[in-house]
């Protein structure tokens, strides 16, 4: 039987292009979503990958909306926590609300994916969990006190997890994306975005299907020994 995975935020960007890498390994993909009720419906019309609505940083609802999709499609064998946002500030500027959407959103969001999903994994004998840190995690970021704690609580998340799931036969493992072509990105005011792809020795923003393949090859059979690691995927930006 075909493997199930959730990809959270997987109805855009760099989630969605890892729904239809998922989707073209003949994985059972369901892409979970927060906001946008009119793009996850034309991402399911295009796709035919079905959209389940929950907000990841909220723990019961991201149990209520695991329990349903494996009631309606099936136990869940992999996890890619994809979903994200940004409030970049300085600190001077920035809100308690803006540093507790983000780390409520981008770091609990995994633990709460991972409360649903990883006792199921445990007993079957099999899981996957892919999580998407980034660049600024590891580096830093002038203006993202934020997303650099969040995207760094994913590193460390993903090590300690990774040393509980290995015994089980489940692997936990990060992608840390640099500067990808997408909305997130295209929300950097333009002569701020002009100067970071200056500093990316490639030369070019990254594309979301280039993350999705690095996601494609963790889940996969053959990564079976690969667990607690890092992918950096970041044009050479920074060599972590
Ligand atoms: N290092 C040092 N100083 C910097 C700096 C940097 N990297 N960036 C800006 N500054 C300085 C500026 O030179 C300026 O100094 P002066 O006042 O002396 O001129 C001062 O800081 C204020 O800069 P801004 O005019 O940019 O300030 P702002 O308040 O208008 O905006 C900001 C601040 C919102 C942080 C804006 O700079 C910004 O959006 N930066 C980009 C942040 C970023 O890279 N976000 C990534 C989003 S994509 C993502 O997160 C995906 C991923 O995983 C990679």
């Amino acid at each position: 039987m075909a493997r199930v995975a959730i990809v959270t935020g997987g109805t855009r960007g760099i989630g969605e292009a890892i729904s239809l890498a998922l989707h073209d390994m003949g994985i059972t993909v369901v892409a979970n979503y927060g906001g946008d009720d009119a793009k996850a419906a034309a991402f399911t019309e295009r796709t035919g990958i079905p959209a389940y609505k929950w907000d990841v940083g909220d723990h019961q609802a991201t149990l209520d909306g695991c329990a349903r999709v494996e009631a309606e499609v099936g136990p869940v064998d992999i996890v890619v926590n994809n979903a994200g946002i940004t409030r970049d500030g300085t600190l001077l500027r920035m809100s308690y609300e803006a540093w507790d959407a983000v780390i409520r959103t981008n770091l609990g969001g995994c633990f709460n994916m991972a409360k649903a999903t990883f006792p199921g994994m445990k007993s079957r004998g099999f899981g996957r969990i892919v999580n998407i840190g980034s660049i600024n995690g590891q580096a830093g970021q002038y203006g993202q006190v934020n997303y650099a704690a969040a995207k760094s609580g994913i590193h460390g998340f993903t090590k300690a997890l990774a040393q509980e799931g290995a015994r089980f036969n489940i692997t936990v493992n990060a992608i840390a994306p640099g500067y990808i072509d997408t909305d997130m990105v295209a929300a950097v005011p333009a002569d701020v975005l002009e100067k970071i792809v200056a500093k990316i020795p490639a030369g070019r923003l990254g594309q979301a299907q280039e993350i999705a393949r690095g996601v494609a090859f963790l889940v996969s059979d053959d990564a079976g020994f690969v667990t607690g690691s890092t992918l950096s995927i970041n044009g050479g930006q920074h060599m972590y």
